[in-house]
């Protein structure tokens, strides 16, 4: 072994779990097998990409801040600089999702961060103070939240779905279980739209339910919620539109819905922080602290370019998806019409299997 050589073993642990493999692993899948159709990554479909639509989105943008009486110099800056570590675009997002979520929150709650996937490292990072800390998730879960919680050495609390999909009373037992092991229950991640990797989708009443219990228990909920805006049928209400009690911490992405591309997605952290010295702020200012030393701002070049996408749909994210959300409405149908031609009833009776669909649209097998 060379003297410089350094062992594995000597690295932080999460280095040598398999789960940090698994991003790398699927995105070079792909990249090595494009004819391939793969079911892991939820990797948008390339057919609706428009590779010159991206610099008219950069000029609407750059044309909007003219328009709203910025100089050529401050468009100049607004591109090319360093930039507001909490983004430059929150008031479009804060626009788009009072249009298209009925979520009404100031632009000051938000924080603009590269991809879903950052919002949830400044989250958990932020809540999570010591090892008696717990971070409940589904199970199975997203594997982006738990190479995060890898990273950062916590404890993730399973809490295992139902044959069914969603249960609340698992939710409840697992907060009672953790509390009983001496540990804090601080928050609960969940994708409550489609749930990858399950295709679970809440029910409004479990939503309300969910909510309910979470301010009973003084628990955070983590609200993921990448492909709602991108499946056939109506959405159900997002936790943070019904949220009355501050206790959804909401986490967005234009990866699914514009593209993975721009790496920009966004946390809704309106939660008041009071400090010792009795001064309060937000969560959110708390999220840009922690921003500030990993990615210090979300890239200028791909929020202006995810801004210009909103403005040009008024910011309704969902009307400027509906043909995706058709085409994948279609794929999902031919999925399941080929799943039940190679395996029939009789078939998935002697395997032990169960096709799952829920009406939102998504398949859990
Ligand atoms: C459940 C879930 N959350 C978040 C993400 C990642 O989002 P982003 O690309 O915005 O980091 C994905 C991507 O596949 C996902 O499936």
């Amino acid at each position: 072994m060379e003297s410089s050589a350094l062992r594995k073993s000597e690295l932080h642990p999460s280095i040598s779990d398999p789960v940090l493999d698994t991003m790398n692993f699927l995105n070079e899948v792909t990249l090595r097998y494009p004819e391939a159709i793969s079911f892991a990554p939820g990797r948008p479909y390339d057919g609706f990409f428009q590779t010159e639509e991206v610099l008219a989105h950069l000029r609407r943008f750059l044309d909007h801040l003219a328009d709203q009486g910025a100089s050529p110099a401050q468009v100049r800056t607004a591109v090319y600089q360093y930039g507001p570590t909490a983004g430059q675009i929150r008031e479009i997002i804060a626009d788009s999702l009072r249009r298209d979520e009925g979520i009404d929150v100031p632009a000051e709650s938000i924080v603009v961060t590269v991809g879903a996937q950052e919002a949830m490292m400044l989250v958990v990072r932020a809540l999570i103070r010591d090892p008696r800390d717990v971070l409940l998730v589904p199970s199975p879960c997203y594997v982006g939240i738990t190479g995060v919680a890898r990273l950062l050495d916590v404890t993730l609390g399973p809490v295992p779905e139902s044959p069914d999909g969603f249960s609340l009373e698992n939710v409840a037992a697992a907060i009672r279980a953790q509390r009983a092991a001496g540990r804090r229950p601080r928050a609960f991640y969940l994708v409550p739209d489609h749930a990858n990797p399950s295709g679970t989708t809440l029910s409004e009443s479990d939503r309300a339910g969910l909510l309910h219990l979470a301010a009973k228990e003084d628990l955070l909920i983590l609200e993921d919620t990448p492909y709602r805006l991108v499946s056939p049928g109506e959405p159900v209400r997002t936790l943070k539109a019904l949220d009355r009690r501050r206790s959804v911490v909401h986490l967005g992405s234009y990866s699914k819905t514009i593209f993975p591309g721009a790496r920009v997605g966004f946390a809704v952290a309106d939660q008041t922080v009071v400090g010792d010295d009795g001064r309060t702020g937000l969560l959110a200012d708390e999220l840009s602290k922690i921003k500030s030393m990993v990615t210090v701002n979300t890239s200028s070049l791909s929020q202006a370019v995810v801004a210009g996408a909103l403005l040009a749909a008024g910011g309704r994210v969902s009307e400027l998806n509906a043909k995706a959300a058709g085409h994948y409405g279609d794929a999902m149908r031919r999925v399941l019409d080929r799943l039940a031609d190679r395996l029939p009833a009789a078939r998935r009776a002697e395997l032990g299997a169960r096709i799952r669909t829920d009406e939102a649209g998504t398949t859990g097998a």
